[in-house]
C-alpha cells in the first residue's frame, strides 16, 4: 500500500464513521507516523509503506475513529502559529482563545513599564502563558493549575519556547497559590480559560471532548460558571487600576458573567463581550477602574 492508497483508505474510514474533518486528519496522522510535513507527503504519494509502518497507521487510525482526538495521538497542537506538546492530562488548545491571546497582547502592547504582570489562572498546556511570553518580552507571567500534570506539561512547553525564565508555574485552586506575593493591585492583566461547560451539557459533548479531555479541564457546574464566580472577587485584588481581567466563556454565559461583575460590588469599567469566528460569545473583558 503506497501513501496515496493509504490516505485514500483512512478518509473513506473517517468519513465512515462521521468524522468532520476525514481528509486532514488522514493526512496529519500519516505525516506525523513518517515524520514529515505536507510537502513530503505529496512529494511522497507512491512511497510504499514499510509492513510496519502500514501497522502503526491502521493502529492510530482506529484510536482516531473511537473518537481519540488527533493532538493526543501525535502529542502536538499547533496554537498562535507555535507548537505545543499535550497529552490527556491537559484541554487540547482551542483556535478560539487565540481571540483572547491577541486581545491581551494587544492591550498589553500600549501600557508603559519595563515588565508587565499578567496572571494566567488554569494554565493547562501553558498555551496562552507560553504564546504571550514568548509574544511579548516584557511579560512575566505567574501561571496556575490545580493539575500537577497539566504544570509538567506546561513548564516543558515553556522550555521548548524559551520563555521558562518569565513563566513561573504554581499548583493549586486558582489564585490561592499566590496568595503569599503580595500581589495586591500589582497585575496588569488576569487570563483566565477556566472550565466553563455547564455540569449537564458535557454528556451532549463530542465523544473526543467528552470522553477523552480532562473533566477537570471542562466542567463548571449547573450554569458553567461556578469557577468564574469564585474567582472574581480576588482578580479584582489583583489586578492594577486600569488592569484588564478577561475570561473565555460558551455561548450565553456573557450576560449572566457581566451581571455577576457588576452585583458583586466591584468597580469595573469598559466590559466588553469578545465574539469568535463562528459568531459565538468567546470572551468577557472588563477594566478595573
Ligand atoms: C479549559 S482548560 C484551559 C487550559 C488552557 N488555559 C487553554 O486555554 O488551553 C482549564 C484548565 O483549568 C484548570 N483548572 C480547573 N479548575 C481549576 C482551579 N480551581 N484552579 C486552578 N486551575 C483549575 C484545569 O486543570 C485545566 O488545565
Amino acid at each position: 500500500m503506497n501513501v496515496r492508497e493509504a490516505l485514500v483508505k483512512a478518509r473513506v474510514f473517517f468519513a465512515d464513521a462521521g468524522l468532520e474533518n476525514a481528509s486532514l486528519d488522514a493526512e496529519v496522522l500519516l505525516m506525523h507516523l513518517l515524520g514529515i510535513e505536507r510537502a513530503g507527503l505529496y512529494m511522497r504519494f507512491d512511497y510504499v509503506l514499510t509492513l510496519e509502518e502500514a501497522k502503526a497507521y491502521r493502529c492510530l487510525i482506529e484510536r482516531r475513529v473511537k473518537g481519540e482526538p488527533v493532538a493526543y495521538l501525535t502529542g502536538h497542537k499547533e496554537f498562535m502559529g507555535m507548537d505545543f506538546i499535550v497529552n490527556p492530562a491537559v484541554l487540547v488548545p482551542r483556535p478560539e482563545t487565540e481571540i483572547l491571546v491577541e486581545r491581551a497582547l494587544k492591550f498589553l502592547e500600549g501600557k508603559p513599564g519595563e515588565e508587565l504582570l499578567v496572571l494566567d489562572i488554569g494554565t493547562g498546556s501553558g498555551a496562552i502563558a507560553v504564546s504571550m511570553a514568548r509574544m511579548n518580552s516584557r511579560l512575566r507571567v505567574y501561571a496556575v493549575d490545580c493539575s500537577r500534570d497539566a504544570l509538567v506539561l506546561a513548564q516543558h512547553n515553556a522550555a521548548i519556547h524559551g520563555v521558562a525564565g518569565r513563566i513561573h508555574f504554581f499548583h493549586g485552586d486558582l489564585l490561592y497559590p499566590l496568595s503569599n506575593l503580595a500581589l495586591e493591585g500589582k497585575a496588569d492583566l488576569i487570563a483566565a480559560n477556566l472550565p466553563y461547560v455547564p455540569s449537564g451539557d458535557i454528556s451532549g459533548l463530542p465523544v473526543d471532548v467528552r470522553s477523552y479531555e480532562p473533566q477537570i479541564a471542562l466542567n463548571g457546574g449547573l450554569d458553567g460558571l461556578d469557577i468564574y464566580r469564585r474567582l472574581l472577587p480576588g482578580a479584582g485584588d489583583l489586578l492594577k487600576s486600569g488592569g484588564l481581567l478577561m475570561l473565555e466563556i460558551g455561548p450565553g454565559q456573557a450576560d449572566v458573567l457581566v451581571q455577576e461583575m457588576t452585583g458583586m460590588g466591584m468597580v469595573w469599567c469598559c466590559s466588553e463581550i469578545v465574539f469568535d469566528y463562528a459568531g459565538r460569545e468567546r470572551v468577557v473583558l472588563a477594566e478595573k477602574e
